[in-house]
């Protein structure tokens, strides 16, 4: 029985300005953050066109947490997944509703808080070898660097560093390319994509080169099955006890998959929000400088260790706040998978509908200055994970690498600013490159060492010498309370 108090998805207002044909795809491929932030002025929902099709965008809280809860019948899908499934096949973060909480539990050990101990001793370690590479002066292209920093963590803590630098060096230039590509694949119409264009070429070649590097690795590990505490032993070793039988483990294809998603998944999101972050700093001097005091008051001149966590309160404040700000995954998308009503509102099965954190994150009537990096806002508020705050996501479908992300994270900015002041180069105002990710691509920034002493030449080239033996690519990430927060 239809409800007649409900309007069909079709009576959503349309977004002005689309063009015949292509929709709204060019206002969203040249200035999409503008024209996100022109939607806001909608209260609840709003609809943009991307080519032939349409998608309704959320603009409201609530509506946006009853999405995430409902992930049976508002599953992954979408433009953005339908490509990044050409990649990573039905990994965690692709796959359907009926494979998810079985992928789910397969991989949630590779995220126990007890593996994550270990995690944070290679961030620490990775961190400042890192910080201890550059030089009095230097001016740091930061994206590159801290891509550097996240990917020698997540090659470590996947696969205990055991990789030839060639193979990391080949895998991050096939990771490059395939990012890179996706934003642009998701807003060209398939007939379009489907040319064999000297992009498509590059995007296939490094998609099929990607997937062999990670093939040969399973295959070596599984012809060593020793425990090396790492994410892919974890992964190796997993069983769904609530499977049929009680043994069911991840195939190789599936093992593939994974690796290839926490690979894709993890690396860019944090060095983006590592760049930020950094970004932020050099912009608001005065944080920096208490972010420096907390680091004198907890390290006490000693070496950065995950047990100092606890009492890195402002460093993960400025990270909570970065990612409000600047969050890496900036929309989201979901297919309805059968008729279903929200916010008044009939949608059919197969409808697509978008979830924007930069959105609802810069909202005036959520946020007091929303515009404002403000880490104090956080002192007395806790984020709404479910509904005004959600960089990682929500309900089943949370990311799994949350509580990963951001010990790496805080632990990264405080062993860089520790060591190094920074500085804006220049004096304009420096803007996000929006593509998949809300990318820093080009973000440079100067560094000024705070002790003169504190790192005589041996340690530095030791640390340059580790640093430098992974090369980020040249592009890299070119690439996912309705209560009012703040003072
Ligand atoms: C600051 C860093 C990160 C950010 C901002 C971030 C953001 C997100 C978001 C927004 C989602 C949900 C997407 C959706 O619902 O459509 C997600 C899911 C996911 N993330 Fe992350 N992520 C980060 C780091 C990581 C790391 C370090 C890993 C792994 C090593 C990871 C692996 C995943 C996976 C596997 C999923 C899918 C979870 C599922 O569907 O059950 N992410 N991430």
């Amino acid at each position: 029985m239809t409800d007649t108090s409900t309007a069909s998805a079709g009576s959503v207002p349309l977004a002005p300005r689309a063009w015949p044909l292509l929709g709204h795809a060019l206002p969203l491929l040249r200035y999409p953050l503008a024209f996100i932030m022109s939607l806001s002025g909608y209260r609840e929902m709003v609809r943009v066109r991307l080519g032939p099709s349409s998608a309704v965008m959320i603009c409201d809280p609530d509506l946006t947490r009853q999405v995430f809860l409902n992930d049976r019948t508002f599953d992954k899908g979408g433009p953005i997944y339908d490509r990044i499934r050409e990649v990573i096949g039905d990994g965690l973060s692709t796959c359907a509703y009926p494979l998810h909480r079985r992928q789910r539990r397969l991989c949630q050990p590779s995220f126990h808080p007890t593996r994550l101990a270990g995690y944070g001793a290679v961030f620490a370690r990775a961190a400042t070898n890192k910080a201890g590479s550059w030089r009095d002066g230097d001016v740091l292209d930061v994206t590159q660097e801290m891509m550097t920093l996240t990917t020698r963590a997540t090659m470590e803590t996947m696969f205990s560093g055991a990789l030839p630098a060639e193979t990391m060096q080949r895998c991050l230039a096939d990771t490059a390319v395939i990012v890179s590509a996706f934003f642009r694949r998701m807003m060209t119409p398939a007939l379009l994509r489907r040319l064999p264009t000297r992009q498509k070429r590059r995007y296939d070649d490094a998609r099929t080169r990607l997937a062999a590097t990670i093939a040969e690795i399973i295959a070596e590990r599984r012809a060593d099955p020793t425990d090396h505490a790492d994410l892919l032993s974890t992964l190796v070793a997993a069983v769904d006890e609530e499977s049929e039988d009680g043994r069911r483990q991840l195939n190789d294809a599936e093992l593939a998959d994974e690796a290839l998603t926490f690979f894709l998944g993890g690396m860019e999101t944090t060095a983006i929000t590592l760049a930020w972050a950094l970004h932020l700093l050099a912009t608001n001097p005065d944080v920096q400088h208490r972010l420096k005091a907390e680091t004198d008051r907890v390290l006490t001149g000693g070496k950065l260790d995950p047990a100092h966590l606890p009492s890195l309160g402002l460093a993960s404040r400025v990270v909570t706040e970065t990612l409000r700000l600047y969050p890496p995954a900036w929309m989201m998308t979901r297919v309805v998978r059968e008729d279903a009503e929200l916010g008044g509102v009939r949608f059919k099965g197969g409808s697509t509908i978008v979830l924007s954190p930069y959105l609802l994150h810069r909202r005036a009537d959520l946020y007091d200055e929303p515009d404002r990096f403000d880490p104090d806002r956080w002192l007395d508020a806790q984020p709404d994970r479910r509904a005004t705050y959600i960089p990682f996501g929500a309900g089943a479908r949370k990311c799994i690498g949350d509580q990963f992300a951001l010990t790496e994270a805080i632990l990264a900015l405080t062993a860089i600013v520790d060591r190094w002041e920074l500085t804006p180069v220049g004096d304009q105002p420096f803007q996000p490159k929006v593509e998949t990710s809300l990318s820093s691509r080009g973000l440079r920034l100067r560094l000024t060492e705070r002790r003169s002493s504190g790192a005589g030449d041996a340690e530095r080239s030791a640390a340059a010498a580790l640093s430098a033996s992974v090369q980020p690519p040249t592009q890299p990430g070119a690439a996912a309370c309705p209560v009012k927060h703040g003072k």
